[in-house]
């Protein structure tokens, strides 16, 4: 595994090391509160993140060009932004951070989408 594969999947498991962290935090502090943001740092940081390195690896030439290296940036910041932003959005403290991490993640599906779509082998393959 190399390239925009290998970014997407080592960050993965450093995301879900710390989704492991943030769950035994809630598990001995018996404060749940913040499960949706432990949720989606695993769901979409671990498990989507991990899709998408996967997808590059079994299919190189969808991992060729500058747009799944825009895509593993806009996927980065988006959940950069997504976890922390669910964590102000229970704590009242505003959701500015959530929406726009929201909008990068669906932004960085549409282009996974669009590199998928382009990756597509020809008929006679
Ligand atoms: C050491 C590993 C983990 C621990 C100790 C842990 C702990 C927890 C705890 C305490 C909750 C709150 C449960 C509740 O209040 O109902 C929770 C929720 C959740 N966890 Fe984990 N977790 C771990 C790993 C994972 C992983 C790897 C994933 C996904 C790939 C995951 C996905 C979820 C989801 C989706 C919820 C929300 C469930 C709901 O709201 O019904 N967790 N976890
Ligand atoms: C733009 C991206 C996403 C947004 C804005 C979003 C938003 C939300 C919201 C608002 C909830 C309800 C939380 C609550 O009841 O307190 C939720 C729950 C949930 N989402 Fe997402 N989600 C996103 C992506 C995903 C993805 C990619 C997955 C799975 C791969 C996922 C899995 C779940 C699960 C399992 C729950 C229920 C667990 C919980 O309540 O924490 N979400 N999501």
């Amino acid at each position: 595994m190399r390239g925009v594969a290998f970014w997407f999947f080592v960050t993965a498991v450093l995301y879900v090391i710390a989704g492991m962290l943030f769950g035994i935090h809630m598990s001995v502090s018996q404060d749940h509160s913040l499960a949706p943001a432990h949720a989606h740092l695993n769901l979409v940081g671990w498990v989507s993140m991990g899709l998408f390195g996967t997808y590059y690896h079994v299919v190189p030439k969808a991992a060729e060009g500058l747009l799944p290296k825009i895509h593993f940036a806009v996927a980065t910041v988006g959940l950069w932004l997504l976890v922390p932003g669910i964590v102000s959005a229970i704590q009242d403290n505003g959701e500015t951070l959530a929406k726009a991490g929201s909008l990068l993640t669906v932004v960085s599906a549409l282009i996974f989408l669009a590199t998928v779509i382009r990756s597509r082998a020809p008929a006679w393959q």
